[in-house]
């Protein structure tokens, strides 16, 4: 079932209009993969890495080598060359904003090239690419997040949170061919501030500066959300990357855009009617909707009562069930200026976690053109 005729009249939106999606029964379904399991100890902040950065060194000086390491510590005296140096000294070109914008634009445009694809638009599965690699972030021990894009690497590419995400590295590897000096931390994070300011969002800001790491950096399992579990599970995991219930809430308003998919969390549908569009529809919809739990041979989700064809997973229900949470959504849901005023600055924080700040190439974030404002 196709929800092009609901979907809001935006440019994006109107272009789906004609747009099929693969139907949903036609996936191949798998056995409901518990979404991740127990967030594992942090690990010591004093981990060493001499070795590792000796045998860096060794490569880079003696190699010419593309990478620059910096430790999982992040501390300024072990970051070892900022991101801008490790650019500058693997290809000896030093990008500008303007190049980004290039990067940007690349992104826009295969983005829309979608074809048949879900709902016409790889919008969605970037913004979550962008969303997963950052949200591994833990603040005890300063390590994960989107400096290193350490999804690359197994076992963090095959963690159950992750299943699907292959698509959006596959389309992000077509980007970094052709501009091969950006690291794949600052691709794949502008790759979700495309996707939100293009999908009619608001304005994300954001800076270059993250370094290539390595398999050595890759998380444990465990660190992303689980969407079958409550209140204080979000607020543990969301904790764990520094958030509070203000910035969950905020940050949960991302599933206006998307869908789930049987064979990769074993969720299914859309949250809303126009799943390539950011608006706050995910909110109104949480209140004015009646959800009940869908009876079927999958995960316990929501489905709306009245049309059956959007779903809620447990966790987006907690938005509106849970008092602390709920004052949020419903300001969200009234105020549409409100919600994209604070996911700019939650979803600009996400994308900056676990970067030392000395990294970023600029102290101050740069606003990325849309596609639509460099035609004009
Ligand atoms: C609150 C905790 C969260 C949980 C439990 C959760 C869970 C999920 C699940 C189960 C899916 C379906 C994956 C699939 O089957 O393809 C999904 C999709 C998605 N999530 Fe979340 N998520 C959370 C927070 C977020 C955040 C913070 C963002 C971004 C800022 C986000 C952005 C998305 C997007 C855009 C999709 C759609 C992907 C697509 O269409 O392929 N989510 N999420």
């Amino acid at each position: 079932m196709s929800f092009a005729f609901l979907r809001a009249s935006v440019r994006r939106t109107a272009l789906r209009a004609s747009v099929p999606r693969a139907a949903p029964s036609s996936a191949p379904r798998v056995a409901f993969r518990k979404f991740s399991t127990p967030p594992p100890a942090p690990e010591a902040k004093s981990r060493s890495n001499t070795g590792l950065i000796v045998g860096v060194l060794v490569a880079v000086v003696f190699g010419g080598g593309g990478y620059y390491y910096a430790t999982t510590s992040g501390d300024a005296e072990t970051v070892l060359k900022s991101g801008v140096q490790a650019i500058k000294a693997t290809t000896k070109f030093t990008p500008s904003q303007e190049d980004y914008q290039k990067v940007y634009n690349k992104i826009a445009e295969v983005m829309d090239d979608a074809g048949e694809y879900d709902d016409g638009s790889y919008g969605p599965v970037l913004l979550r690419l962008a969303w997963h690699a950052s949200g591994t972030y833990d603040v005890a021990s300063n390590t994960g997040g989107s400096n290193y894009a350490t999804m690359r690497f197994a076992p963090e590419s095959a963690h159950g949170a992750n299943a699907g995400l292959d698509v959006a590295r596959d389309v992000m590897e077509k980007i970094k061919a052709e501009f091969p000096w950006i690291s794949y931390g600052d691709l794949w994070t502008l790759g979700g501030v495309a996707a939100v300011q293009e999908m009619a969002g608001p304005k994300i800001p954001w800076r270059p500066g993250r370094i290539d790491g390595f398999a050595e950096q890759a998380t444990p399992d465990g660190r992303l959300p689980d969407a079958t579990q409550g209140g204080a599970h979000l607020r543990a995991i969301f904790g764990r990357m520094g958030f509070n219930d203000q910035e969950i809430v905020a940050l949960s308003g991302a599933h206006a855009l998307g869908r789930c998919h049987a064979n990769r969390s074993g969720f299914e549908g859309p949250w809303t009617f126009s799943p390539t569009t950011v608006t706050n529809d995910y909110f109104k919809l949480l209140f004015s909707e009646s959800w009940v739990w869908k009876k079927w041979n999958g995960p316990k989700q929501l489905e709306d009562k009245k049309t059956k064809s959007l779903m809620m997973l447990p966790t987006d229900y907690v938005v509106v069930s849970d008092k602390g949470f709920k004052k949020f959504a419903q300001a969200y849901a009234d105020d549409n200026e409100l919600f994209f005023k604070d996911f700019s600055a939650v979803v600009a924080k996400l994308f900056e976690l676990g970067v030392p700040t000395q990294q970023f190439v600029s102290s101050d974030p740069w606003t990325m053109k849309t596609l639509d404002e460099q035609k004009n």
